[in-house]
């Protein structure tokens, strides 16, 4: 038989058919889709996921915070799981790889080895996390967070969604999205997702696989600027204070920050809401959701600090500037990064190693046990875009790759 066909792999076609059904829900005009955490696309494509690891012969728990589990049975079921997944929530107008790409990967794990034939030692538990986005309702990594003990379970079900309305536990109530399952008692053996890179550097350098080695840290603030409301008419400028103004010379600096920490340093002010936002209004206040972001602890703390003191250089406006998340720089765990070099070896893949510049729920998991992860380039480093888009081919190998890393996690010994 030909190499590739006794070695073990997925079936690369029912991936992608399975990564675009996926799509179809929430699916936007642009070609992307938009699953806000805990809303009813949100669900929708939850009903679809729990259908399918049904089909695949697991068995579905959810916990308090709605992260789903499906367990996919080992010969010594009492032995600790290796999880693999990622989300399924997106951004508001987000692609169709961003979080699905590892759900669905670990769904198609599960079905290669079924395929093959293959019982592992250990059981494997193929994981959605809630609300990884933080898009709806901040912070991010909102369920792996409440996993691993990070964030407090009460604390989040009171979170409310981001401009005011429902808040995590009404939203799960309302879609009946939170289980029974306690939330964060069981530790994984090991844990391991696969997502598109985000950024452009594997495409660049011609790479298939990103062997992932560590996560960058990041802050997220939010920032309130107070000026007056005055009428846009008669009000002579020298004496008005504009709230838009100042929160504008804000997002000047918060840019100059991240370039002062070049080339790592990212600065990102992606919330912006004005208030009373009338055209005839001199605007009396602004929302800032700020982003900060570094792989160096001590720069990123530098760059809060500069934060800080462009804020108080605001003379004149009152307001707030509140540090909402921090998640520090992390580590990967080096035997499942060895377990996915191994991989990428066996394979004959392209690989480099890589930090990842965005957040995912590998980094809570990475707290509580080995874990790592393994990217795939996307389209020109596009991503949190509609036109996010992946290779069929990168796709297979991404998930050939991950499949050989969870298996030899799988076996090892009690
Ligand atoms: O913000 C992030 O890095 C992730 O997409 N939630
Ligand atoms: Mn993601
Ligand atoms: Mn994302």
């Amino acid at each position: 038989m030909s190499k590739a066909a006794n070695r073990l792999c997925i079936d690369g076609g029912r991936l992608w058919q399975s990564l675009m059904t996926m799509a179809e829900i929430g699916a936007t005009a642009k070609g992307g889709v938009c699953r806000l955490a805990l809303s009813e696309t949100d669900r929708d494509g939850r009903r679809l996921f729990a259908e399918w690891a049904e089909a695949a012969g697991c068995r579905l728990s959810i916990d308090g915070i709605g992260n789903m589990f499906a367990h996919c049975a080992g010969r010594d079921d009492s032995l600790a799981p290796v999880l693999v997944g990622s989300h399924l929530d997106s951004q508001p107008t987000g692609g169709k790889f961003d979080g699905a790409y590892g759900v669905l990967s670990g769904l198609e794990v599960v079905r290669a080895l079924q395929d093959a034939g293959i019982e592992t030692l250990r059981p494997i538990e193929i994981v959605n996390w809630t609300n990884e986005e933080g898009s709806r309702f901040a912070p991010a990594m909102m369920g792996s967070g409440t996993y691993s003990g990070a964030l407090a379970l009460e604390e989040v079900l009171a979170q409310e969604e981001s401009g005011g309305g429902q808040t995590v536990a009404e939203a799960l109530t309302e879609h009946g999205l939170a289980g029974d399952a306690p939330v964060g008692e069981r530790t994984p053996h090991a844990y391991f997702e696969a997502h598109i890179e985000q950024g452009p550097i594997l495409e660049a350098e011609g790479h298939t696989i990103g062997i992932v080695t560590a996560i960058q840290g990041l802050r997220w603030f939010d920032c309130r600027v107070e000026g007056m409301e005055a009428h846009a008419g008669p009000m002579p400028m020298p004496a008005r204070k504009d709230a838009l103004l100042a929160a504008s010379r804000l997002v000047e600096r918060v840019n100059a920050i991240a370039l002062e920490h070049a080339p790592d340093g990212r600065g990102t002010v992606g919330e912006f809401r004005i208030s009373p936002d009338s055209r005839n209004v001199i605007p009396g206040s602004v929302h800032l959701g700020i982003d900060m972001r570094h792989p160096d602890a001590d720069a990123l703390a530098a760059m809060a600090a500069a934060l800080r003191v462009a804020y108080d250089d605001l003379e004149g406006y009152g307001g707030t500037l509140n540090e909402i998340w921090y998640s520090p720089p992390t580590l990967f765990d080096p035997t499942c990064v060895a377990a996915v070099r191994n991989a990428a070896d066996a394979l004959g893949a392209s690989y480099r190693e890589i930090t990842s510049g965005a957040g995912h729920d590998a980094k809570y998991m990475a707290d509580i046990c080995p874990s790592a992860m393994v990217f795939i380039p996307c389209r020109d480093g596009i991503s949190h875009n509609e036109i996010e888009s992946a290779e069929p081919e990168h796709a297979t190998v991404g998930v050939d790759v991950l499949l050989l890393a969870v298996l030899e996690k799988a076996q090892e010994p009690g």
